[in-house]
């Protein structure tokens, strides 16, 4: 029922399949009052809409209108509907006159898309013992609606909603209990006092918790979310629905919903944007209206701002910029910022998802910046790497830095004991915000080339890229320190190293493809790739490699805009040789075997297994269960969904091995 098309950190641009048409998420659905309802949303960019079944259900006239004519009838839309099942009113009035069961019933009734059972919303920071209570209470009618529904062969899909109040272990207790069932999508409950009372810190743990422990393959929906503010963080971390009553509550209220926050009728000397209401009106003009003529106008300026956002978002999923657009949404009020900043903490599970590749530039916005989940993959790797007996620290300059290092490179310090100079045993790296230490040879692979940091520099940045510093010369016998690093950072413990003037730093395109095959596939990928006689082709324009073989075979095509390898058949042959499965693979069952090595695209479904740590856009091996190799190709999906999802393609394949 929902597939991926394009993603950037854990945010995914996708499609949801419903009875009525299929709908493109990111999605904002407006709520719609069954009786009340006077704006076309559809009109501002409406796909899908939610309604409340139970106020239908409570009202005899719409309930029999509902019965009789259904519910796309009932409202007048003709897209997918999503129904909520009462647990809001549960929620607000103590209780409702309607059972799990019979709310369930109702909605396939009266023909709804996507119906919910009778959770129970329990509010943040409750006493455990009634978060427990209503938890187990809330699961038992999951349970028992997903029964109900398959033993009724019901049309609809159905909603399970995560509760568990703010107990990050009964979040996760229940997200794991919901994904058991198999539900269609799942909705992140009672977050709606979290956003109210500007608890954003405590929001992103709550929503970082479920969404941890959701399946991938399910769509996911942030209830109650509806102010514009906050949809690009939720987004980022996983979330793929929103549904908005804030349009017109707000709106009722004389207050604009905007990105940079909500501005009040009253306090406005200029309309807050460029949408239709606010070219054609002043404030004035709407504080002389009359009230509904005013609410409607300022409900239409809502939805416009709201549906603006969800298409930026969607934008920035498809160029790699999500998290630049979350940085910059955070900086709007400070209970915001702690958000960006609690998100830090959940980089590791970020990173799970985020693409190796983005079309766009990282760029670092400020400290919160330093926990991006790209930077803790670079320092992983270069963790993981093999290293020289020696390392030089060269100060940053222009990028590319293998450009601009030549010569003599001045004085450098010396931390461990005083060894003689062996530049072959040596790695060069140079020192920069906001990845820390970049090996010269992997200066233009994605992201180490392809970023930016202001010039003038902050005190986090300088403290983390030290600390990077201080951790890596432990790694090394000696280390050299360029003097402009040791004023920087006014280390005063260091010798001048007596071989300083010796230090030079000599390009060496071999070492530098299979640095970067080291980097790409693991170590010694570089070895077992560019084994032979060597030769390069360069671009004549750039200067840049673009080709390498090896005995006049085509090993690797090197990819101008990141740096990475594309391999040929050869070189794939030589990875596959080399390391053991699963590493740098994606194994397939028999059934897709013959169209695999045909070079037709994988689906998810036919993958058996594959390395851990496949993220999209990476080049993977394509085998059968033997280890014989098939096809490679490029993987859209990360290794979590590729397992989880059983719809969709998750491996694009770039040439079959027959
Ligand atoms: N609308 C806002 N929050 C909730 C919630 O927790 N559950 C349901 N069913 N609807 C909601
Ligand atoms: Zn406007």
């Amino acid at each position: 029922m929902f597939e991926i098309k394009a993603k950037d950190s854990r945010g995914r641009v996708g499609v949801l399949k419903t009875n009525h048409g299929n709908i493109k998420t990111p999605a904002l659905m407006p709520v719609i009052h069954p009786r009340k309802q006077v704006i076309d949303v559809k009109k501002y960019g409406a796909d899908i809409v939610i309604t409340n079944a139970y106020l239908i259900y409570k009202d005899e006239d719409l309930k029999e209108e509902a019965i009789q004519k259904g519910l796309h009838e009932l409202i007048n839309f003709d897209g997918p509907i999503m129904t909520d099942s009462g647990s809001f009113q549960l929620s607000v009035y103590g209780d409702v006159d309607i059972t799990n069961k019979e709310v369930i019933e109702f909605q396939e009734l009266i023909k709804t898309d996507i119906g919910t059972s009778l959770d129970i919303p329990t509010a943040p920071y409750v006493d455990r013992e009634k978060a427990e209570n209503d938890l187990k209470i809330t699961i038992e009618r999951s349970k028992e609606a997903i029964e109900y529904k398959n033993e009724n062969n019901f049309q609809m899909k159905l909603n399970s909603v995560v509760q568990g109040s703010t107990f990050l272990d009964l979040r996760a207790k229940c997200g794991d209990e919901l994904a058991s069932l198999d539900s269609d999508l799942y909705p992140i409950g009672a977050v709606v006092p979290l956003m109210e009372s500007y608890n954003y810190g405590d929001l992103v743990d709550v929503v970082m918790t479920s969404v941890n422990h959701l399946p991938d393959s399910k769509a996911r929906h942030l209830m109650g979310a509806g102010h514009p503010m906050v949809f690009a963080l939720a987004v980022a971390m996983g979330c793929d629905l929103f549904d908005s009553a804030a349009y017109i509550l707000y709106a009722e209220d004389d207050r604009f919903l905007t990105t940079r926050g909500t501005y009040k009728l009253e306090n406005l000397n200029e309309m807050p944007c460029s949408c239709e209401v606010c070219m054609n009106y002043t404030p004035d003009d709407l504080r002389d209206m009359e009230k509904d003529k005013r609410r409607d106008l300022i409900a239409q300026h809502n939805l416009f701002a709201s549906f603006a956002e969800i298409k930026l978002i969607r934008q920035a999923i498809y160029e790699g910029s999500l998290m630049e657009l979350v940085e910059e949404r955070c900086r709007v009020h400070p209970n915001l910022l702690d958000a960006c900043r609690k998100l830090g903490v959940y980089s590791k599970d970020l990173e799970q998802y985020d693409p190796r590749v983005k079309k766009s530039a990282f760029f670092y916005t400020g400290s919160e910046s330093l926990n991006r989940p790209e930077i803790k993959r670079h320092l992983d790797k270069l963790r993981d790497l093999d290293k020289k007996r020696d390392l030089v620290i060269l100060p940053s300059s222009k990028k590319p830095y293998s450009k601009y290092i030549g010569g003599k490179l001045g004085e450098f310090y010396i931390y461990g004991s005083e060894m003689e100079l062996d530049l072959d045993n040596t790695d060069f790296m140079v020192l920069d915000i906001p990845f820390g230490l970049i090996p010269v040879d992997l200066d233009d692979v994605y992201p180490l080339g392809q970023n930016e940091s202001p010039k003038i520099e902050d005190f986090d940045s300088l403290n983390f890229v030290e600390d990077i510093m201080s951790e890596f010369v432990e790694y090394y016998s000696q280390t050299l320190i360029h003097s402009k690093i040791i004023k920087k950072f006014d280390v005063g413990l260091y010798n001048i190293h007596s071989d300083s003037d010796k230090i030079r730093f000599k390009k060496d395109d071999i070492r530098k493809i299979k640095s970067i095959a080291d980097y790409q596939f693991g170590p010694e990928s570089g070895e077992a790739l560019f084994t032979g006689d060597i030769s390069l082709e360069k671009s004549k324009k750039t200067g840049k490699i673009r080709h390498i073989y090896s005995d006049g075979k085509l090993i690797a095509n090197m990819r101008a805009a990141d740096s990475f390898f594309v391999l040929s058949t050869e070189g794939a042959k030589r990875l596959h040789n080399s390391s053991e499965s699963p590493k740098n693979r994606v194994i397939v069952n028999k059934d897709s075997e013959p169209f695999t090595k045909e070079g037709k695209s994988v689906f998810s479904k036919f993958v058996v297994n594959c390395d851990k740590n496949i993220r999209s856009n990476d080049e993977v091996l394509l085998v059968n269960e033997d280890d014989e190799l098939l096809a490679y190709g490029k993987s859209l999906l990360s290794y979590n969904e590729i397992m989880d999802f059983k719809i969709g393609q998750a491996i694009k394949n770039r040439k079959g091995i027959k």
